[in-house]
Protein backbone atom coordinates (compact mmCIF):
# COMPACT_ATOMS: atom_id res chain seq x y z
CA UNK A 1 0.00 0.00 0.00
CA UNK A 2 1.50 3.47 -0.87
CA UNK A 3 0.39 5.26 2.01
CA UNK A 4 2.52 2.29 4.27
CA UNK A 5 5.66 2.85 1.76
CA UNK A 6 5.73 6.42 2.43
CA UNK A 7 5.18 5.69 5.99
CA UNK A 8 8.35 3.13 5.66
CA UNK A 9 10.59 5.74 3.75
CA UNK A 10 10.07 8.38 6.79
CA UNK A 11 11.30 5.82 9.11
CA UNK A 12 14.08 5.22 7.13
CA UNK A 13 15.08 8.50 6.38
CA UNK A 14 15.40 8.95 10.27
CA UNK A 15 17.46 6.63 10.93
CA UNK A 16 19.82 9.01 9.57
CA UNK A 17 19.44 10.94 12.41
CA UNK A 18 20.54 7.72 14.98
CA UNK A 19 24.12 7.76 16.37
CA UNK A 20 26.07 5.18 18.59
CA UNK A 21 25.48 5.78 21.93
CA UNK A 22 22.06 7.74 21.59
CA UNK A 23 19.33 7.52 24.09
CA UNK A 24 16.55 7.29 22.07
CA UNK A 25 12.74 8.13 23.00
CA UNK A 26 10.60 6.03 20.76
CA UNK A 27 7.01 6.91 19.27
CA UNK A 28 3.84 5.53 19.10
CA UNK A 29 1.51 4.70 16.04
CA UNK A 30 1.92 2.60 12.83
CA UNK A 31 4.76 5.30 11.80
CA UNK A 32 6.57 5.14 14.52
CA UNK A 33 6.39 1.58 14.41
CA UNK A 34 8.56 0.94 11.35
CA UNK A 35 11.54 3.30 12.89
CA UNK A 36 11.33 0.85 15.82
CA UNK A 37 11.75 -2.10 13.47
CA UNK A 38 14.54 -0.01 11.82
CA UNK A 39 16.53 0.37 14.83
CA UNK A 40 15.80 -3.08 16.07
CA UNK A 41 17.94 -4.33 12.80
CA UNK A 42 20.93 -1.88 12.86
CA UNK A 43 20.50 -3.43 16.87
CA UNK A 44 21.40 -6.42 15.74
CA UNK A 45 23.88 -5.70 13.21
CA UNK A 46 25.58 -3.92 16.44
CA UNK A 47 24.47 -0.83 17.43
CA UNK A 48 24.90 0.49 20.82
CA UNK A 49 22.09 2.97 21.63
CA UNK A 50 19.56 2.82 24.94
CA UNK A 51 15.74 3.87 24.53
CA UNK A 52 12.74 4.63 26.47
CA UNK A 53 9.19 4.15 24.67
CA UNK A 54 6.27 6.66 25.03
CA UNK A 55 3.27 4.05 25.64
CA UNK A 56 3.31 -0.04 26.96
CA UNK A 57 2.16 -0.15 22.63
CA UNK A 58 5.70 0.45 22.08
CA UNK A 59 7.34 -1.24 25.41
CA UNK A 60 6.02 -4.44 24.06
CA UNK A 61 7.15 -4.45 20.30
CA UNK A 62 10.62 -2.79 21.17
CA UNK A 63 10.96 -5.91 23.61
CA UNK A 64 9.94 -8.25 21.15
CA UNK A 65 12.58 -7.27 19.03
CA UNK A 66 15.23 -7.09 21.50
CA UNK A 67 15.48 -2.93 21.90
CA UNK A 68 16.89 -2.54 24.95
CA UNK A 69 14.79 0.36 27.16
CA UNK A 70 15.53 1.92 30.56
CA UNK A 71 13.15 3.48 32.96
CA UNK A 72 12.58 7.33 32.56
CA UNK A 73 13.77 7.36 35.77
CA UNK A 74 17.36 6.40 34.77
CA UNK A 75 17.36 8.83 32.22
CA UNK A 76 19.79 12.13 32.15
CA UNK A 77 19.85 13.21 28.54
CA UNK A 78 17.30 11.94 25.67
CA UNK A 79 19.46 12.61 22.21
CA UNK A 80 16.43 11.91 20.19
CA UNK A 81 12.93 11.27 20.18
CA UNK A 82 11.42 9.77 16.50
CA UNK A 83 7.65 9.77 16.52
CA UNK A 84 4.64 10.04 13.87
CA UNK A 85 1.99 12.62 14.23
CA UNK A 86 -1.51 13.38 13.31
CA UNK A 87 -1.01 16.91 11.80
CA UNK A 88 1.60 19.03 10.77
CA UNK A 89 1.43 22.37 9.50
CA UNK A 90 3.87 24.42 7.65
CA UNK A 91 5.56 25.85 11.14
CA UNK A 92 6.18 22.53 12.11
CA UNK A 93 3.28 22.44 14.60
CA UNK A 94 1.43 19.05 15.41
CA UNK A 95 -1.84 17.47 16.57
CA UNK A 96 -0.40 14.42 18.46
CA UNK A 97 -2.94 11.49 20.71
CA UNK A 98 -4.56 9.70 18.25
CA UNK A 99 -2.67 6.83 19.14
CA UNK A 100 -3.93 8.13 22.56
CA UNK A 101 -0.22 8.47 24.08
CA UNK A 102 -0.12 11.72 23.75
CA UNK A 103 1.27 12.61 27.32
CA UNK A 104 4.23 10.46 27.54
CA UNK A 105 5.09 11.25 24.12
CA UNK A 106 4.96 14.94 25.07
CA UNK A 107 6.95 14.69 28.13
CA UNK A 108 9.63 12.91 26.32
CA UNK A 109 9.68 14.80 23.00
CA UNK A 110 9.75 17.83 25.41
CA UNK A 111 12.68 16.35 26.98
CA UNK A 112 14.60 15.67 24.37
CA UNK A 113 17.53 17.47 22.31
CA UNK A 114 16.31 16.60 19.08
CA UNK A 115 12.44 15.28 17.96
CA UNK A 116 12.14 13.80 14.69
CA UNK A 117 8.25 13.78 13.43
CA UNK A 118 8.11 11.11 10.66
CA UNK A 119 4.86 10.92 8.61
CA UNK A 120 2.89 9.92 5.16
CA UNK A 121 1.41 13.26 3.34
CA UNK A 122 -1.70 12.62 4.12
CA UNK A 123 -0.27 14.50 7.63
CA UNK A 124 0.33 17.82 6.07
CA UNK A 125 -2.20 20.44 6.76
CA UNK A 126 -1.87 24.06 6.26
CA UNK A 127 -3.98 24.67 9.67
CA UNK A 128 -4.42 22.79 12.41
CA UNK A 129 -7.81 21.01 13.67
CA UNK A 130 -9.13 18.96 10.78
CA UNK A 131 -8.02 16.30 13.00
CA UNK A 132 -9.92 16.05 16.13
CA UNK A 133 -7.71 17.64 18.71
CA UNK A 134 -6.92 15.11 21.59
CA UNK A 135 -7.13 15.88 25.34
CA UNK A 136 -6.39 13.71 27.95
CA UNK A 137 -8.17 14.91 31.36
CA UNK A 138 -8.63 13.34 34.73
CA UNK A 139 -11.62 10.72 35.34
CA UNK A 140 -12.13 12.77 38.45
CA UNK A 141 -14.95 15.38 37.30
CA UNK A 142 -14.55 14.32 33.87
CA UNK A 143 -17.87 15.91 32.56
CA UNK A 144 -16.65 19.45 34.30
CA UNK A 145 -14.09 19.63 32.41
CA UNK A 146 -15.57 18.93 28.97
CA UNK A 147 -17.46 21.39 29.62
CA UNK A 148 -14.53 23.52 30.25
CA UNK A 149 -12.87 22.49 27.37
CA UNK A 150 -15.81 23.40 25.42
CA UNK A 151 -15.77 27.22 26.56
CA UNK A 152 -12.11 27.41 26.02
CA UNK A 153 -12.80 26.19 22.19
CA UNK A 154 -15.45 28.74 21.91
CA UNK A 155 -13.29 31.62 23.77
CA UNK A 156 -10.70 30.43 21.41
CA UNK A 157 -12.29 30.90 18.46
CA UNK A 158 -13.45 27.85 17.14
CA UNK A 159 -17.27 27.64 15.83
CA UNK A 160 -19.47 25.01 16.52
CA UNK A 161 -17.14 22.79 18.64
CA UNK A 162 -18.05 18.88 19.60
CA UNK A 163 -16.19 17.46 22.28
CA UNK A 164 -16.41 13.58 22.75
CA UNK A 165 -14.90 11.21 25.09
CA UNK A 166 -12.87 8.57 23.57
CA UNK A 167 -14.92 5.00 23.41
CA UNK A 168 -13.53 1.85 22.47
CA UNK A 169 -15.12 -0.20 19.48
CA UNK A 170 -17.30 -1.52 21.93
CA UNK A 171 -18.75 1.58 23.40
CA UNK A 172 -15.83 1.00 26.73
CA UNK A 173 -13.80 4.29 27.03
CA UNK A 174 -10.44 4.47 25.99
CA UNK A 175 -8.21 4.73 29.12
CA UNK A 176 -4.27 6.13 28.28
CA UNK A 177 -1.12 4.48 30.23
CA UNK A 178 -1.99 7.14 32.10
CA UNK A 179 -5.19 5.81 33.94
CA UNK A 180 -7.08 8.95 32.72
CA UNK A 181 -9.69 9.47 29.68
CA UNK A 182 -9.46 11.38 26.16
CA UNK A 183 -11.50 14.15 24.96
CA UNK A 184 -11.88 14.63 20.74
CA UNK A 185 -12.67 18.03 20.48
CA UNK A 186 -13.86 18.43 16.98
CA UNK A 187 -12.37 22.12 15.90
CA UNK A 188 -12.68 21.59 11.89
CA UNK A 189 -10.18 24.68 12.05
CA UNK A 190 -8.14 26.37 14.92
CA UNK A 191 -7.30 29.96 14.49
CA UNK A 192 -4.66 30.43 16.63
CA UNK A 193 -2.87 27.05 18.02
CA UNK A 194 -0.63 28.45 20.27
CA UNK A 195 -3.17 30.39 22.15
CA UNK A 196 -5.37 27.28 22.08
CA UNK A 197 -2.60 25.52 23.69
CA UNK A 198 -2.26 27.46 26.54
CA UNK A 199 -5.65 28.29 27.37
CA UNK A 200 -5.96 24.69 27.17
CA UNK A 201 -3.04 24.19 29.76
CA UNK A 202 -5.13 26.37 32.11
CA UNK A 203 -8.27 24.22 32.25
CA UNK A 204 -8.28 22.33 36.03
CA UNK A 205 -8.73 18.04 35.03
CA UNK A 206 -6.61 18.95 31.64
CA UNK A 207 -3.78 16.55 32.36
CA UNK A 208 -2.06 17.18 28.55
CA UNK A 209 -3.34 18.33 25.04
CA UNK A 210 -1.93 16.90 21.57
CA UNK A 211 -1.31 20.53 20.65
CA UNK A 212 3.23 20.05 19.83
CA UNK A 213 3.62 24.18 19.28
CA UNK A 214 7.23 24.17 18.62
CA UNK A 215 8.75 20.92 19.71
CA UNK A 216 9.45 19.09 16.88
CA UNK A 217 12.42 20.26 15.08
CA UNK A 218 13.01 17.93 11.70
CA UNK A 219 9.92 16.84 10.41
CA UNK A 220 10.13 14.23 7.48
CA UNK A 221 7.58 13.60 5.00
CA UNK A 222 8.01 10.05 3.20
CA UNK A 223 6.89 9.45 -0.38
CA UNK A 224 6.63 6.31 -2.53
CA UNK A 225 10.73 7.32 -3.46
CA UNK A 226 11.83 8.26 -0.78
CA UNK A 227 11.22 11.42 1.75
CA UNK A 228 11.30 15.27 2.47
CA UNK A 229 12.77 16.80 5.43
CA UNK A 230 12.05 20.02 6.50
CA UNK A 231 13.99 21.19 9.36
CA UNK A 232 12.46 24.13 11.87
C1 LIG B 1 -0.13 8.46 19.13
C2 LIG B 1 0.26 9.47 18.12
C3 LIG B 1 0.69 8.97 16.80
O1 LIG B 1 1.99 9.39 16.56
C4 LIG B 1 -0.24 9.51 15.76
O2 LIG B 1 -1.55 9.10 16.07
C5 LIG B 1 0.13 9.03 14.35
O3 LIG B 1 -0.08 7.66 14.25
P1 LIG B 1 0.12 6.90 12.86
O4 LIG B 1 1.57 6.92 12.56
O5 LIG B 1 -0.41 5.51 13.13
O6 LIG B 1 -0.70 7.63 11.81
O7 LIG B 1 0.25 10.65 18.35
O8 LIG B 1 -0.63 9.05 20.30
Amino acid sequence: MANELEKENAAIAAMEFVEDGMTIGLGTGSTAKFFVDLLAEEIADGLVVRCIETSEQTRRQAESLGVPLIPFEQVDRIHLTVDGADEVDQAGNLIKGGGAALLREKIIANASDHMVVIADPSKQVERLGQFPLPVEVTPFGYTITARKVYDVLVASGIERPRVELRTQPDGKLVVTDGSNYILDCHCQRIPDAEALAARLSNVPGVVEHGLFIGIARTIIIGNENGATVFEF
